[in-house]
C-alpha cells in the first residue's frame, strides 16, 4: 500500500510519538491529527473485523467496533439502529447500574411519570399503543424491557460496568475505557447515551436553620421506598414548582394530611385528559399499523405547533394557558391569589411547560388537600419553614424538589476523558449537528429535545451514527473528527434552548453551539430529520483519517 498522508490543517506542529516496524504514527498538538502510514491492509470492513478479532483475542477480549454507554431510552434506541443498520459490526452496551431504563429506573418518588405523550416519547420502531398518553415510570420501564428483549438488545447489555475513564488515542484509533474495577474495554467508535443530569448529586441548596428542623428532609432524587410511609398522615412541604413538584404534590396529597407547595416562582401547568379521545377513535377505526403511525405523527405535529404558537405569540399563549389554569381551579382561589401563585415571570417555553394529567395538580387545591405559598424561604424552624414575608409553613416532612444538577463532564457523565493526552474540557467544545463534538474523534452522543420528546432526537441521532459507522467502514476510514473552521463564533444561546435553573447553573461548563451551520443545536425534529436522516455524511467540517492496521493493537492499548 502506498504511503498515505492526512494533513487536515495547515500550521501544524508535529511530534513523533512512536516508530515501530514499518509504521510511524505522529500526532499534532493543535488538537488536530496527522497520520503517516507506510503499510496497511485495511481496505474492507469485513476483512478488517476478521483480522482484528483474531489478533485482538489473544490479549484484549473486550474490543468492539462500537461501545454504547448507558442503557436508558437512548442506549436502547442506539442499539436498535446498530442491529438494523450495522449488523456486521460488533457492539455492546455498558451500563453501570444493575438494570436498564436509566431515568425511569432511577427515580422512585411517588407518581414519577412522563410529561411527554408516549406516542412520541416511545420509539418509532415500537409505537406506544395505549390510549393513555402519559405513563407512569413502571409502565415505561416495562415497555423498555419489552423493547430490549424483542430486539435482542438485552443480551448486549453488560450491567454493573461503571466506566470511570475514557482515553482516545489517534495512535491506536481506539477508545480505551477503564471501569471502576480496573477492567479495560476498547472500541473504534464510542456512542455516549449517558443522559444529561448527575445521578450522583442533585441540586439541593442549603437552607438556613436546617439543622433545627425536627422532621425528615428529603430530595426526590434520594427517595427510597420507606419514605412513602413517612409522609402518610403528615404535614408535608414541597419546595419547588418544577415538573418534580407538580408530579409529587397530587400523589402526596392522597396519603398526607396536608401538602404545601412552597414556590419561589410560579410555573405554567397544562391540564390534559388522562385518555386521548381522538387516539382512541383512530385506534378503533383504522388498522393497527395506520392507527399507531397516525397517532404518533399527529402528536409530533401538535407538539411542534404548540411550541411555535408559544414562542411566536407569547402574549396570546400566556393568556390561553393562564385562563385554562384558572378554569381548572374552579373558584378555589380569588383572582388576586391566582395572579400571585400562578403567573410565571417568563413566557411559555422559555422554561419547560409542566403537564397535569386529568388536572390532578389543580384538584389538590380544589379539594383543599393542599395550599400554595409563593415567596423566598427565610429559614427552616424546628417545625417548618419561615418565609421572608413572615408566613409560616407548618411541616413534619420537607421535600426539597429543587431540581437536578447537569453532568459535570457533559456528555461523558462521570468519566475522566483524555484525548491524545489532553484532558477533555466540555466548555472548550462546539456541538456538531447536535450529535458530535469538535476535536473529539470517533465519538457521538445523544441528547434529546427539551421542547419535545427526547426520543425523537435519539432516533435520528442513532440513525446518523450508524450511517457514519457504515461510511467509515466502506471508505476505509479509521478516524472521524469534527473541526471548527475559522469564523465560527459561539452563539448567544446555550445548547438547551431553555432558561430553567438547572440549565443556567450549568451554562459555563457546557459545550457551546456555534453561530452557523453545522454547529447550531436545533430543537426541531423536522430540521434535524432533514439534516441527520436524509443528509449525507461528507461535510467540510468533518475530518476523516485513514484506517490503520490493527496488528499489534493490543500491546499499544
Ligand atoms: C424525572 C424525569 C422525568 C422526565 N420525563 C421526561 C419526559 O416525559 N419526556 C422527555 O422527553 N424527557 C423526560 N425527561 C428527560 C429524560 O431524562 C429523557 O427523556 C430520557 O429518559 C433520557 O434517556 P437517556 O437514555 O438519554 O438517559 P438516562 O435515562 O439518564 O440514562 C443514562 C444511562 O447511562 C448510564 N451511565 C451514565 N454514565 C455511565 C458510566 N460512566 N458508565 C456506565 N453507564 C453510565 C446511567 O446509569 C443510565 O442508565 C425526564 C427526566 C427526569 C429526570
Ligand atoms: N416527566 C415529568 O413529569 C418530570 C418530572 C420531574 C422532572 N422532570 C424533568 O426533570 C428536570 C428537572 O425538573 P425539576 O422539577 O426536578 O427541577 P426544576 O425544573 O429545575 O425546578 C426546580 C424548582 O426548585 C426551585 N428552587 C431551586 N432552588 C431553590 C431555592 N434555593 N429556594 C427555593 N426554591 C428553589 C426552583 O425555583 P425557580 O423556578 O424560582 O428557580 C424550581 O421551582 C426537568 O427537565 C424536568 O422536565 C420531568
Amino acid at each position: 500500500m502506498p504511503f498515505m498522508l492526512t494533513v487536515p490543517r495547515t500550521h501544524v506542529r508535529i511530534q513523533i510519538l512512536r516508530e515501530r516496524g514499518g509504521e510511524k504514527t505522529t500526532q499534532v498538538h493543535n488538537n488536530s491529527f496527522l497520520l503517516i502510514r507506510l503499510e496497511t491492509t485495511c481496505t474492507d470492513r469485513g476483512v478488517d473485523a476478521r483480522n482484528r478479532d483474531t489478533t485482538m483475542s489473544a490479549s484484549v477480549t473486550n474490543d468492539y467496533d462500537v461501545l454504547i454507554i448507558g442503557s436508558g431510552v437512548s442506549g436502547i434506541d442506539a442499539a436498535y439502529y446498530m442491529n438494523e443498520h450495522c449488523p456486521s459490526h460488533t457492539y455492546a452496551i455498558l451500563e453501570r447500574r444493575a438494570s436498564l431504563g436509566g431515568t425511569w429506573d432511577f427515580f422512585k418518588y411517588p407518581g414519577i411519570r412522563s410529561d411527554s405523550d408516549m406516542y412520541t416519547f416511545g420509539f418509532s420502531w415500537k409505537i406506544w399503543k395505549s390510549a393513555k398518553p402519559i405513563a407512569p415510570a413502571e409502565d415505561i420501564l416495562q415497555y423498555l424491557d419489552e423493547a430490549a428483549r424483542e430486539q435482542g438488545i438485552l443480551k448486549r447489555i453488560q450491567f454493573n460496568i461503571d466506566i470511570r475513564r475514557a482515553e482516545w488515542s489517534s495512535l491506536t484509533q481506539r477508545w480505551k475505557l477503564t471501569t471502576a474495577t480496573g477492567q479495560i474495554y476498547s472500541c473504534k467508535m464510542l456512542f455516549g447515551c449517558t443522559g444529561y443530569y448527575s445521578y450522583e448529586k442533585p441540586h439541593r441548596p442549603h437552607f438556613r436553620g436546617e439543622e433545627n428542623f425536627k422532621g425528615l428532609i428529603v430530595h426526590p432524587q434520594d427517595w427510597k421506598k420507606e419514605h412513602n410511609s413517612q409522609v402518610a398522615k403528615k404535614h408535608v412541604a414541597v419546595i419547588g414548582s418544577g415538573a418534580t413538584a407538580v408530579t409529587l404534590i397530587p400523589n402526596l396529597a392522597q396519603t398526607a394530611s396536608h401538602v404545601t407547595m412552597v414556590q419561589r416562582s410560579p410555573t405554567y401547568i397544562l391540564a390534559r385528559p388522562e385518555e386521548d379521545a381522538m387516539t382512541q377513535t383512530i385506534n378503533n377505526w383504522l388498522p393497527e399499523y395506520f392507527a399507531v403511525q397516525l397517532n404518533r405523527w399527529r402528536h409530533i405535529i401538535m407538539q411542534r405547533l404548540m411550541f411555535e404558537y408559544c414562542t411566536r405569540y407569547p402574549e396570546g399563549a400566556k393568556k390561553t394557558i393562564l385562563s385554562g389554569m384558572y378554569k381548572q381551579l374552579k373558584g378555589a382561589m380569588s383572582q388576586d391569589e391566582f395572579d400571585k401563585h400562578f403567573t410565571p415571570k417568563y413566557n411559555p417555553w422559555e422554561q419547560r411547560l409542566c403537564l397535569s394529567p386529568g388536572g390532578d395538580f389543580f384538584k389538590v387545591f380544589r379539594e383543599n388537600k393542599g395550599s400554595i405559598v409563593t415567596g423566598s424561604v427565610k429559614q427552616f424552624t424546628s417545625d417548618g419553614i419561615l418565609m421572608e414575608d413572615g408566613d409560616v409553613v407548618q411541616a413534619d416532612v420537607i421535600i426539597s424538589a429543587t431540581g437536578l444538577n447537569m453532568q459535570h463532564n457533559f456528555p461523558f457523565s462521570t468519566m475522566d476523558v483524555v484525548i491524545d493526552g489532553e484532558k477533555y474540557v466540555p466548555s472548550a467544545k462546539f456541538v456538531y449537528k447536535g450529535v458530535m463534538l469538535s476535536d473529539v474523534p470517533n465519538f457521538a452522543f445523544i441528547v434529546g429535545y427539551t421542547n419535545a420528546s427526547w426520543t425523537l432526537k435519539a432516533d435520528i441521532a442513532s440513525l446518523f451514527f450508524t450511517k457514519l459507522v457504515n461510511y467509515m467502514a466502506k471508505n476505509n476510514k479509521g478516524i472521524v473528527c469534527p473541526r471548527v473552521p475559522t469564523g465560527v463564533k459561539p452563539s448567544d444561546g446555550d445548547i438547551w434552548s431553555l432558561k430553567s435553573g438547572y440549565v443556567l447553573r450549568a451554562g459555563a461548563h457546557m459545550p457551546k453551539q456555534g453561530n452557523q451551520e453545522p454547529w447550531i443545536q436545533y430543537h426541531n425534529y423536522f430540521v434535524d430529520a432533514t439534516k441527520l436522516w436524509f443528509g449525507g455524511i461528507e461535510d467540510a467540517s468533518l475530518e476523516f483519517g485513514p484506517c490503520i492496521m490493527n496488528k499489534g493493537l493490543s500491546s499499544r492499548l
